[in-house]
């Protein structure tokens, strides 16, 4: 009995050391942690459960017989997040540069199998040189097995993929599924073909940073949801993310009551908007101050600013924030704020989280590039969101709310429960001064005659109370009690019932 403890002690060491310690000091010497202190900084201390410790590859080509480490190059099991269970794999750059094989994709496949029948989310911690090369088919077999589980966990337990180093051809197309991408900025990077590739094809000079990085996708691709410095700041945020978060799309997210009150009111707001209805303002403090104790964690915010999205909470409860930005654009929407926006409203509604939205839009953004790059096709992303999401809708007008935007920003007729503008909301076709140019055109040569009109539509049209007459909002109310109205209206929404026709599924415009 002593020996063969000792014999799995022995094993589990071997396991434990990965690739060895020139390896393991190597992945330090770039900033790197390693698969298992990853996963230390991640879960709850002394919550991990491993599993699959002793899986090996079966690959006998090219030297692999005797080519043999416990685990596989992927460190895989369950933990707790804030005493929340989570499935995690951790891929083992020091092992065969964390490559996939048959093996190491099955254990991938177990957790995830498992996740999903407990009802559990999986984080996927990605370092991995792709496909293991010596493997060649069956590496790709591996990856396909992979991607069909992602698809299947879509819409019923969160996945998020943190990339911590190299995530290249394929093998990106696992985190493209998932839910919620991070990277670290300086020693991940994702793309479909490396620099060597897009040189040869393209005769473009890139770095793989620029290609692919941190900053690259969470600024120019929006493929990432948000870039951090270093691994443990990006693990400490994931735990942040987390904690918002239902664990399947079966349960709620957790309430976590802060010592805010419900029916707080803020004076501070009743002047945020500026006279001048062209002047911008900054939408996120609207945000900063109604949440519970200002806390927001935005999701994209270098991305598309036009448009903010992320989550809050309100009297305890997680809600999914989507809000026009006036700072950037005037706040339009566009073929990248739609698309942001639209994904964000999608989640919210698989998970059972009330989406509040702020408007102030003075409506899709004109022009060539917008309408060659498919503003129609990308726009009704956002408007097919909203109009099939369940989960209880709130919406605010602060100001603008201008055409088609109006109606897509989540508006009664897609089905909002409560609809409130703000006293100097303009809800409306379009701005006074455009709407008198069309509807006056023969006064074109007289500007005091189209100065006198202008007055007449804003003073007729550029209020709240001309939808309020038609039961479009349901109320006008004061800005300072912006955050007592949505927690009532959150509290009367508690057990909200609404479902969509049966249908194998819909057909978004893609
Ligand atoms: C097997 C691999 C490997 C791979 C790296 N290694 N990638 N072993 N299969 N794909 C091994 C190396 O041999 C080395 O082993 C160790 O991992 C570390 O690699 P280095 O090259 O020394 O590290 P570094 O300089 O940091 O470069 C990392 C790298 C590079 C950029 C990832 O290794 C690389 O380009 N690898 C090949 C990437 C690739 O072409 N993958 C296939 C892509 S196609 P030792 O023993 O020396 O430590 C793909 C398709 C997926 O993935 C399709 C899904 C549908």
């Amino acid at each position: 009995m002593h020996d063969i403890l000792e014999q799995l002690e022995a094993k589990r060491e071997l396991a434990r050391l990965g690739g060895g310690q020139k390896r393991i000091d190597a992945q330090h010497k770039r900033g790197k942690l390693t698969a298992r202190e990853r996963i230390e900084v991640l879960l709850d201390e002394g919550t991990f459960e491993e599993w699959d410790m002793f899986v090996e590859h079966r690959c006998v080509d090219f030297g692999m017989a005797d080519n043999k480490i416990p685990g596989d190059g992927v460190v895989t099991g369950y933990g707790m997040i804030n005493g929340r269970l989570v499935f995690v794999y951790s891929q083992d750059f020091t092992v065969f540069g964390g490559a996939l094989s048959e093996a190491h994709a099955e254990k991938i496949c177990k957790v995830m199998d498992q996740a999903m029948k407990v009802g559990a989310p999986v984080i996927g911690l990605n370092d991995s040189g792709g496909a293991r090369i010596q493997e060649g088919v069956a590496s790709l077999g591996g990856y396909a097995d992979v991607f069909q589980r992602n698809v299947m966990a879509s819409g019923v337990i969160p996945q998020i993929s943190m990339i911590m180093g190299p995530s290249a051809g394929g093998a990106v197309y696992s985190p493209a599924m998932t839910d919620f991408i991070f990277m670290v900025k300086d020693s991940s990077y994702m793309f479909v073909t490396g620099p060597e590739v897009v040189k040869t094809v393209t005769h473009e000079d890139v770095t793989a940073e620029e290609l692919g990085g941190a900053v690259s996708h969470s600024t120019k691709s929006g493929v990432c949801d948000l870039a951090f410095e270093n691994d443990v700041e990006a693990l400490q945020m994931l735990r942040r993310l987390y904690n918002y978060l239902p664990l399947s799309n079966r349960e709620k997210a957790p309430i976590r009551r802060s010592g805010d009150p419900a029916d707080r009111l803020d004076k501070s707001l009743d002047t945020l908007i500026p006279d001048n209805p062209n002047k911008p303002y900054d939408m996120k403090e609207l945000i900063v101050k109604t949440v519970d104790d200002g806390d927001f964690f935005e999701i994209q915010p270098e991305y598309a600013k036009n448009i903010i999205i992320g989550f809050g909470r309100m009297d305890g409860q997680t809600v999914g924030i989507v809000a026009n930005q006036p700072m950037v654009l005037a706040g339009c929407l566009d073929i990248k704020s739609s698309i942001k926006a639209a994904r964000f409203v999608r989640f919210c509604d698989a998970f059972n989280i009330p989406v509040i939205t702020f408007v102030d839009v003075p409506g899709f953004m004109p022009g060539t590039a917008q309408e060659y790059g498919g503003i129609i096709k990308h726009g009704a992303k956002l408007l097919y969101a909203y109009a099939e999401c369940t989960v209880p809708k709130i919406t605010v007008i602060t100001r603008k709310a201008y055409g088609g935007a109006y109606d897509v920003m989540s508006s009664k007729h897609l089905r909002g429960d409560v609809n409130i503008a703000w006293p100097n909301a303009e809800i409306a076709v379009m701005g006074a001064k455009g709407a008198v140019e069309i509807i006056f055109r023969e006064e074109k040569g007289h500007p005091e005659k189209l100065a006198a009109k202008e007055a007449e539509y804003k003073a007729r049209f550029a209020n709240p109370f001309v939808a309020g007459a038609r039961g479009f909002i349901d109320d006008v109310i004061l800005p300072n009690e912006t955050r007592k109205r949505i927690c009532r209206s959150l509290a009367m929404l508690k057990d909200k019932k609404l479902e969509n026709p049966w249908r194998k599924h819909g057909n978004i415009p893609l």
